[in-house]
């Protein structure tokens, strides 16, 4: 493997820490797709990626859930404090799929503050969905505004800016196989 120092990826920046590894994000990642499956015995499932950072996790979770299932997406967009002070969140684009009598699996790359999620769940339940649940690859466990517990977590974060597998800096590194902090 590349030493992550030295990684052609990082434009000249260098980790920190790696703090999930490839084989580490792969094992469990594996193991969260046995939990999903053997959560939804029946009915229809609709994996919904919350875009941009959750794509990589999505695409590897949802190869691992041995049952049907559909996958769309959804955009959010957060106006910051301080444009908004409530920090209303919009969607941007809309998953074309009906949500209605359906399980809805929301898959996030890292719950923070929570507040997108809190805001998403609000929306997306006026839909009808049969359930609704979160998937998140990781949580900083600091999220106050988040009032739904965290169904499916692949790992505890350490409260740290973390990039890759995913997870940008001003839309950098999100091709990183791993999930670091950079120096
Ligand atoms: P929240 O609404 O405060 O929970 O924000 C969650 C979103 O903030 C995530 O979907 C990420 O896009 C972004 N985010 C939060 N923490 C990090 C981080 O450590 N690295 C990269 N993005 C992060
Ligand atoms: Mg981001």
């Amino acid at each position: 493997m590349t030493a992550p120092t030295a990684d052609p990826r990082l434009k000249g920046r260098s980790v920190k820490r790696i703090a999930f590894s490839e084989a580490t994000i792969a094992r469990r990642v594996r193991e969260l797709g046995a939990e999903i499956t053997a959560a939804y015995p029946d009915g229809d499932l609709l994996v919904l990626g919350l875009l941009k950072g959750s794509f990589v996790f999505l695409a590897d979770l949802v190869r691992q859930i041995e049952r049907p299932l559909q996958v769309d997406f959804l955009v959010a967009s957060s106006y910051g404090d301080a444009m908004v002070s409530s920090g209303k969140v919009n969607l941007v684009y809309d998953p074309e799929t009906k949500l209605e009598g359906k399980h809805i699996l929301l898959v996030e790359d890292i719950v923070d503050s929570g507040r997108t999620l809190q805001q998403l769940l609000v929306l997306l339940g006026k839909r009808q969905p049969r359930s609704l649940e979160i998937c998140a690859l990781l949580h900083k466990h600091i999220a106050t505004e988040l009032h739904h517990p965290t169904k499916f977590l692949g790992f505890d974060a350490p409260n740290e800016f973390l990039v890759g597998y995913g997870l940008d800096h001003a839309e950098d590194f999100r091709h990183v196989p791993y999930v670091a902090s950079l120096q």
